[in-house]
């Protein structure tokens, strides 16, 4: 189980502040459980976690087995929750440099149609260059820009290397089991499909085909994924106390946010975490942030935004919380070495692990902040695997869920994402957005 610590909360709250958000936690948990809140039409993401393995993760697998059998490089396209998943899940257990040295049995993986930058896509066409490729299209609606452009190119791309038949096969396409224009095109074409449940919203989708087949194609074992993942949800979804560190989380956030913190940073000492801050941010930021309501979320690297982020969390406005994630120190080892003339003064860190001194870095930290009037919570996440990778994914689904309930938001919605989009389309002149 993931643990939270509140310890260093206690003095901008106290418990008997907990202990009466308590019944306002356990009616949001039951709201989301019984299926009884505002955009209960969107809780299939609930149902996700399996024990057994399914037909469509089985095909996953295949599919993936065969990405990684013809394929240099696998080109994932997508925005939002069809793109921030896979990406965190691939980074955080292989590295922000998983690419390097990967080719055929083992390809490397990009994103494309999460932006509009033409310099990312000159890029990918760099990277692309005398690779094999295949693609998975990810598109709940099929009608999202980004990824639109990005699929027509890259589409036109294969057919022009492996003509419009062995095109085909390279082509994988994730949406809707009916309905929406990537579906329609699918069925015209014949590429092999996998399925956004109708119930799922996009941000909530990683634990589909959106996160399952990128992450297979990396060598991620999706049915240890998925374990974690059920088990989470024994765990989490049944405790229905303080103990369960959804419920404590959850009521924190929100007895900070209404003593006046309304920004909270998601923290790691891991390099390879600061996508998974990317999806956390996009998970809570696109369910909590809606009538006028909700919690900034921002992510920071440390210690490396302690040399940036650092000095605003000590001594800015006092606006802010923070929560660390703290994971076991990994097998391998790295000593910091003895020298002779010992001009940097490190000789007395010599034989000491740099995990030794991740620790005091974090602790001197959160001392620091905590000192600064910035109550921190901190999660303390235990072994790093694929199993802990499909845990976490649900517990933060979850209390994404739950603490907007709290809020009194609809977690499942995202009305303002459209008033960027009219605008854009109105200056496109695409037809039906005329002024
Ligand atoms: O969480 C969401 O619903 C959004 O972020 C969507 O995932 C994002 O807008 C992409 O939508 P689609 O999958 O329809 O292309």
């Amino acid at each position: 189980m993931i643990k939270v610590d509140i310890s260093n909360v206690w003095g901008q709250l106290s418990l008997p502040d907990l202990l009466a958000i308590e019944k306002e936690i356990a009616a949001a948990h039951a709201t989301l459980a019984d299926g009884t809140g505002d955009g209960n039409d969107f809780l299939g993401w609930l149902k996700l976690p399996v024990a057994k393995e399914t037909p469509e993760m089985l095909r996953i697998r295949a599919a993936a087995e065969h990405i990684r059998q013809n394929s240099d490089v696998f080109v994932v396209v997508g925005i939002g929750g069809s793109y921030l998943g896979p990406r965190a899940a691939i980074e955080l257990m292989q590295g922000c440099n998983h690419n390097i040295g990967k080719g055929k049995g083992n390809p490397q993986i990009f994103f494309a149609g999460n932006g509009l930058s033409t310099r990312a896509w000159n890029e990918l066409m760099r990277l692309l260059e005398g690779k094999d490729f295949s693609l998975a299209v990810i598109s709940k609606s099929g009608t999202t820009t980004e990824p639109a452009i990005a699929f027509r190119g890259l589409k036109w791309m294969l057919e022009r290397k492996y003509g419009t038949d062995g095109a085909k096969k390279r082509i994988y396409a994730i949406t809707d089991p009916c309905k929406g224009a990537l579906r329609q095109m699918a069925t015209e074409e014949g590429w092999e499909t996998f399925v956004i449940p109708p119930d799922a919203g996009g941000r909530y989708s990683v634990l589909t085909a959106v996160g399952l087949l990128p992450m297979a194609v990396a060598g991620i074992d999706i049915r240890k994924v998925m374990a974690g993942a059920y088990e989470a949800k024994e765990t989490y979804d049944n405790l229905r106390s303080l103990e369960n560190p959804v419920w404590l989380y959850t009521g924190i956030r929100n007895l900070l946010y209404r003593s006046g913190k309304c920004i909270e940073i998601l923290e790691s000492f891991e390099p390879g975490f600061k996508m998974m801050g990317g999806w956390w941010q996009q998970l809570f930021g696109e369910s909590e942030g809606k009538d006028g309501k909700g919690i900034f979320p921002v992510t920071a690297e440390f210690t490396a935004d302690l040399h940036s982020l650092g000095q605003m969390i000590q001594q800015g406005e006092r606006n802010i919380f923070e929560t660390m994630i703290r994971f076991d120190a990994p097998q391998q080892k790295m000593t910091v070495g003895s020298d002779a003339k010992n001009l940097d003064g490190l000789n007395y860190l010599a034989g000491k692990t740099l995990d030794f001194v991740d620790e005091k870095a974090y602790l001197g930290t959160l001392a620091a902040h905590v000192d600064g009037g910035v109550p921190v919570i901190t999660m303390d996440m235990g072994e790093l695997n694929d199993e802990k990778l499909g845990e976490m994914f649900y517990f933060f689904e979850l209390c994404c869920g739950v603490s907007a309930y709290i809020l009194g938001v609809n977690p499942f919605n995202q009305p303002g994402v459209e008033f960027y989009k009219r605008n854009m389309f109105q200056l496109l002149g695409k037809p039906g957005y005329e002024v």
